[in-house]
């Protein structure tokens, strides 16, 4: 499995991030992770851009989910939503609308946050964006509350039960993999 990971949250220091990291530990042999680097160039939605060739951060985008056979998000929450910069993102992704690359595209959300209750409404929102768009929305929930004690200082995942919640998460969005490509 190809797996392109996005955090939603560009700070430095981001639990996201970590918890996409941690994933990357646990892929099953010949399984990759990308983590997606490129969220803070996205320019802000205008349907007059939204042409062809498409701004080069969009177009990086989209190339990085076509390639990838299943999409790994993670986000923080921003007032009980979705951060602006990752909608921001999932908006020109979701163009053109018959074709666009979420489409039919196996997607896992998964997330974090300081308080008591993971990023639960961000994700269920991410959730209901991404089905918009026509990505298959794997069954999986990862809500990891108090992030800033299940990573160490170096930004290690020390929390068994995460990381056993995210062992199982990778196996679920496996399964929403074609089983053609699956034995490929
Ligand atoms: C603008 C803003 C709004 C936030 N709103 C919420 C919220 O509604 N619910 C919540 O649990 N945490 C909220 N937080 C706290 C974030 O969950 C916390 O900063 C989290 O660590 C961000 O994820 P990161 O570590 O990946 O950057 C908010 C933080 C910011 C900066």
């Amino acid at each position: 499995m190809k797996l392109l990971a996005i955090s939603g949250s560009l700070r430095r220091d981001s639990h996201n991030t970590m918890l996409l990291q941690a994933a990357e530990e646990l892929l099953e042999p010949g399984d990759a992770l990308e983590l997606w680097q490129g969220l803070r160039e996205v320019p802000p939605y205008d349907q007059d851009d939204d042409v062809e060739p498409a701004p080069a951060a969009v177009a990086t985008l989209r190339a990085a989910v076509a390639a990838a056979d299943a999409v790994l998000i993670a986000t923080p929450e921003y007032n009980s939503s979705v951060p602006g910069a990752l909608k921001n993102a999932l908006d020109w992704a979701s163009r053109p609308v018959t074709t666009n690359v979420f489409r039919n595209k196996p997607v896992a959300v998964i997330g974090s946050s300081i308080g008591m209750f993971g990023a639960v409404w961000a994700q269920g929102e991410l959730r209901k964006v991404l089905a918009a768009m026509g990505a298959r929305v794997a069954e999986v929930e990862v809500a990891v509350g108090r992030a800033q004690e299940r990573f160490d200082l170096n930004g290690t995942l020390i929390d068994d039960e995460v990381r056993e919640q995210l062992r199982d998460g990778l196996a679920t969005l496996a399964a929403e993999l074609d089983p053609a490509l699956v034995a490929a």
